[in-house]
């Protein structure tokens, strides 16, 4: 088993930080599924030490989500440890986690997010404050690069966020110039790997139970991420513990289990979401044309997703589709 610090992971198997997705009501449906290690959503130090309301929203969990690690996101070595003070005096995470992989504009012209990886220095102060200030174990989520460095680079990055008291690192097998499409270099992930004494989580088109056997045989990374593979597809946790302990492939979901799963979300969002039902129904929208995106003969049935305003009317729709 992966030790973190002083900390065991449950499974090989984790649940990816998605902004804007892995939400409390996803973390429950992954967790019914086989997710035995889920993120929160990123969250932002400076909105976290000013104190905003939708960002300790993020935060919100509940008994038996967890185990859980928290991200955090910014570029202010002080900052961020008074942000990630104030999140451990609120909720029980594992392991706090630096995100300097966000490929996003508004992230990078903020010096954030994969800005770091140009910026080692920043990130291993950063890494250092709080690995010497707090109980808990402090991790780095890096990519390949920024865009075009050699993976000698990204290695001697790695090296330094260990020595600076890094204690895994979590890797995207893409530049952040690729975002979050073009090849997954295993590679450099087995580079990295290679390279450091800590754990490596190797990430990046973790899709189906055969792209988890080949990022863990390729890279000989300690546990992988899911993320876009669980986007409307939470099975996907058992399906690969399965198919990593037999090789065996489970059954395809039928219509009725993808839309008992795909209600049961939706009400789980419904009881949890703090904001008012439009906005609510917008983003569960987004949620059932996952799901849906999946069922043959879906078009039409998503067409009309995309326009319905109620909770009752999109329980109705996902009904009445057969
Ligand atoms: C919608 C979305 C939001 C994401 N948000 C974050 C984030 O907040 N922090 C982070 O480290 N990675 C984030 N990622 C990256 C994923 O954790 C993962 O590394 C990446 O998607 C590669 O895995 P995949 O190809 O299996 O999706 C996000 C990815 C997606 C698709």
């Amino acid at each position: 088993m992966t030790r973190i610090g002083p900390y065991t992971l449950p499974s090989k198997v984790l649940l990816a930080p998605m902004s804007g997705c892995t939400d409390l009501s996803f973390r429950m449906i992954a967790r019914e599924h086989g997710a035995r290690f889920c993120f929160f959503e990123m969250v932002d130090a400076h909105s976290v030490t000013y104190h905003r309301r939708k960002t300790f929203a993020m935060l919100k969990s509940c008994e038996g989500d967890d185990p859980i690690a928290v991200q955090i996101l910014g570029n202010d070595p002080q900052i961020m440890l008074n942000a990630a003070r104030e999140i451990i005096s609120r909720v029980n995470a594992a392991f706090i986690d630096i995100n300097a992989a966000c490929p996003a504009k508004k992230v990078i012209k903020k010096r954030a997010g994969a800005y770091l990886l140009k910026n080692g220095n920043t990130l291993c102060e950063t890494i250092r404050l709080l690995a010497t200030s707090l109980s808990l174990p402090v991790t780095v989520k890096m990519r390949t690069g920024y865009g075009g460095e050699s993976v000698s680079d990204i290695t001697a990055l790695a090296r330094r966020c260990e020595s600076s008291g890094a204690a895994a690192i979590f890797i995207h097998g893409r530049t952040r110039s690729q975002g979050y499409s073009g090849a997954v270099n295993y590679e450099a992930i087995r580079a990295v790997k290679d390279a450091v004494g800590i754990p490596v989580v190797g990430s990046g088109d973790v899709l189906s139970p055969e792209l988890a056997e080949m990022m863990l045989s390729r890279t000989g990374c300690d546990a992988i991420l899911v993320a876009r593979g669980s986007l409307g597809n939470p099975w996907i946790f058992s399906d690969i513990d399965n198919y990593l302990k037999s090789g065996g492939m489970m059954p395809r979901r039928g219509i009725k289990e993808t839309k008992d799963v795909l209600k049961r979300h939706l009400s789980y969002m419904y009881k949890h979401m703090e904001c008012g039902d439009p906005a609510k129904v917008g983003v569960m929208r987004k949620v059932a044309l996952w799901y849906l995106r999946s069922l043959p003969n879906s078009k039409k049935m998503r067409g009309e997703i995309s326009l319905v305003k109620t909770y009752e009317k999109m329980i109705k729709l996902i009904d009445s589709f057969n």
